[in-house]
């Protein structure tokens, strides 16, 4: 299900030793979450537990960084992510995200894992004016094309500024 919140433009600040942590079955909704995301995001254990993890996701982020980091981790990869979030009130919070597979003991993927912390906010600044160049492209573009077209400008951001990947561009923020 959609998230039907109205954001409210103010921001949440995370402290420097707030981890955020969540797991999800292979499809992507919630089977755990910590004590400090439930605090931030404003959700009680039950209203997150068998939930698709977009119950966070806001309107703001570009559909072209879940694109891409679902492809990364069903590709039984990591990936880190800077990502803006909903809370139950319309609130949001950046976090810098790093999401891994969780495996059993035949290699086969049971989950995912999502641990994120206070992201720096310089790094903050340029995701937040890059995300919002890249939701523009998508509007833009229609549906359809949308993440194309998006995932072309967020690769010509990371090529630009001399990083080979995305990841690497993330971290070297
Ligand atoms: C372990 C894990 C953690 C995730 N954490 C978030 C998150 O914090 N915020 C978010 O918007 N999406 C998160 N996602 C991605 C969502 O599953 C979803 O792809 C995204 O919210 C986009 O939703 P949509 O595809 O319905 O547009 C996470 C996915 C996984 C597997």
């Amino acid at each position: 299900m959609k998230n039907a919140t109205t954001p409210t433009g103010r921001e949440v600040m995370l402290d420097e030793h707030d981890f955020l942590v969540s797991k999800t079955d292979p499809k992507g909704r919630i089977t755990y979450a910590n004590r400090i995301f439930m605090r931030i995001s404003g959700y009680r254990e039950e209203e997150l537990l068998g939930r698709q993890h977009n119950i966070l996701r806001h309107p703001e982020m570009p559909r072209a960084v879940f694109h891409l980091l679902w492809e990364t981790i069903e590709g039984g990869r990591e990936c880190f992510a800077y990502v803006k979030n909903l809370c139950k009130n319309g609130d949001h919070y950046w976090v810098l995200a790093n999401v891994t597979p969780d495996y059993d003991r035949n290699g086969k993927i049971i989950g995912y894992f999502s641990v994120r912390r206070k992201p720096r906010r310089d790094a903050v600044d340029y995701f937040n004016r890059l995300y919002s160049e890249l939701l523009a492209e998508e509007r833009r573009t229609g549906s359809r094309d949308a993440i194309a077209a998006s995932t072309k400008l967020l690769e010509r951001a990371i090529t630009q500024q001399g990083f080979e990947n995305y990841e690497t561009f993330v971290l070297g923020h």
